[in-house]
């Protein structure tokens, strides 16, 4: 019986693998930051070979850590930041550009374009989303738009395009190009009912079909892989966005239930079963996970495009902490926000006011306000976005959250947590694995080839291990989250 499944996440800052075991422990971990580029105001791109690179080298530094032989990992699952578009060429694998980053919103033009003509839900019936610079869609248009000889490339059926789940599988396989449902429903070009790719939408968005990789389920065997070593022939057999497999690794698995991801930005999900639902408040219809021979599992998801990433922002852009981890301790340093809140649009804002005209803002200053007020006001600022994503949720689902399964690198962030649950006015609960990205790819690839029998033993394995409860009166939360809409409002209309 082979001893763990290798989990590759993908993210936007780093690239990790970790090994599980078969009761869900972490046995190795490696992890790997790739570089930012930020060459114009509002464009973040990645390059896909370091995150080739960086993919091999945790992948080989995680097998030698838990000194696995051949035969010891059972399989490979894939997660990843989504949205985030690679085109390369079919036959060197090189690609043709920089990866535009899910953050990136150098395509505004593009969706402006498009939503002349039935404006910006025009697909939205059938794809879940708005069309926004978020998706990949636009991505790759730009790209064939602006590379040189990119679109005759593409024609010609030279050019593959993919999020990076394909661009990796691509790679580790040496040469399948497939995706999974939960990451072809972020690119605005995939059928929620078929699951299928939208050849009218391909077009107006002047994308040959040929380029698409083919969707398949979140957990079979794709493929094995091709290098050499002690995962020579692993099967990959696990492909899931990485907030689906969050949502998956918390066992998010019967309708109603949700989690939030706190990560560069913040994405909550709520698993709406076999139905998917229009959001009629902001929110995103979504694939939560589709498994072989079952209907897909739809989520409405509420994203929120910057609060970890607001963190690093003041370490790296202003050098107001030298770690993300003191953020805490400053914060803690004052009582309250000093008046002062923190509006992060800085990729306009996404759920649920869908707002590419906003730009971030810092209200409510006064001489009083410091260094720790900052801070704070940048913490309470990922909370706040939560709740409005909550109100839109319930809105929506006509479920009333009665707790929120929280994971991410945030979590650990004892004042961020006790003012959510005073903000929502609902606990707030931690699982034991907090890896819950990994652990959703892990089990996603070790279902498909038996290492895990069944969604049960996933729901076995997750066990709670701190709650925060809420401990502010009714009074004092209305009036924040009051001010905090005002100060939203003052980041409109700014583009
Ligand atoms: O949709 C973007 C999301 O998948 C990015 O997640 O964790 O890499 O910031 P993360």
């Amino acid at each position: 019986m082979p001893a763990v499944v290798a989990a590759i996440d993908q993210g936007t800052t780093s690239t990790r693998c970790l090994l599980f075991d078969h009761d869900a422990r972490i046995v190795a971990m490696e992890q790997l930051e790739h570089r930012q580029y930020l060459p114009r105001p509002g464009w973040v791109e990645h390059d896909p070979a370091e995150i080739w690179s960086n993919t091999r080298t945790v992948l080989a530094g995680a097998v030698a850590r838990a000194e696995c032989r051949p035969g010891d990992v059972a399989a490979i699952g894939i997660t990843n930041q989504r949205e985030t578009t690679v085109v390369w060429d079919r036959t060197t694998g090189e690609p043709i550009a920089p990866a535009i980053v899910w953050q990136d919103t150098r395509t505004q033009s593009i969706c402006d374009d498009l939503a002349v003509d039935g404006g910006v839900g025009r697909y939205r019936e059938r794809v879940g989303l708005p069309l926004a610079t978020y998706f990949a869609g636009p991505k790759v248009r730009w790209l064939l738009e602006h590379v040189d000889g990119a679109r005759a490339r593409a024609e010609a059926g030279e050019l593959l395009m993919g999020t990076i789940d394909s661009w990796l599988v691509w790679n580790l396989s040496g040469g399948l190009h497939v995706t999974d449902a939960t990451n072809a429903s972020r690119t605005m070009l995939m059928d929620l009912d078929t699951l299928d790719w939208a050849p009218d939408i391909a077009a107006d968005l002047g994308i040959p079909v040929a380029m698409l990789p083919q969707i398949r389920s979140s957990s079979e065997v794709y493929a094995q892989v091709r290098e050499r070593g002690p995962l020579a022939g692993v099967p990959i057999a696990g492909i899931l966005g990485d907030q689906q497999a969050a949502t998956f690794g918390q066992a998010c698995l019967q309708r109603g239930e949700a989690k939030n991801t706190y990560g560069t930005g913040n994405f909550l999900l709520l698993n709406t079963g076999t139905e998917r639902v229009l959001s009629q408040n902001g929110l995103l219809t979504t694939v939560c996970y589709a498994l072989p021979g079952q209907p897909p599992v739809y989520a409405l998801e509420g994203s929120i495009a910057v609060t970890g990433s607001l963190v690093q922002w003041l370490r790296d852009n202003l050098g107001l902490i030298e770690s993300a981890p003191e953020v805490e301790t400053l914060a803690a340093s004052v009582e309250d926000n000093g008046g002062a809140y923190f509006v992060p649009a800085f990729s306009g804002l996404f759920a649920p006011h869908w707002r590419p005209d906003a730009r971030g803002a810092i209200v409510g200053l006064t001489r009083y306000v410091n260094r720790g007020h900052l801070a704070r006001a940048a913490l309470e600022a990922t909370a706040f976005q939560t709740r409005e994503v909550i109100e839109a949720m319930n809105a929506d689902a006509a479920v009333d959250l009665r707790s929120l399964k929280v994971d991410g690198g945030m979590v650990g962030n004892e004042l961020l947590m006790q003012f959510q649950a005073d903000l929502l006015d609902v606990p707030v609960v931690r699982p034991v694995v907090t890896e819950t990205t990994a652990l959703g790819a892990a089990y996603a690839a070790g279902l498909a080839v038996g290492f895990w029998s069944s969604t049960e033993e996933i729901r076995a394995n997750w066990a709670a291990d701190r709650e925060w409860r809420p401990a502010m009166g009714a009074a004092q939360r209305e009036e924040l989250y009051a001010r905090w809409k005002k100060a939203v409002t003052r980041t409109l209309d700014w583009v």
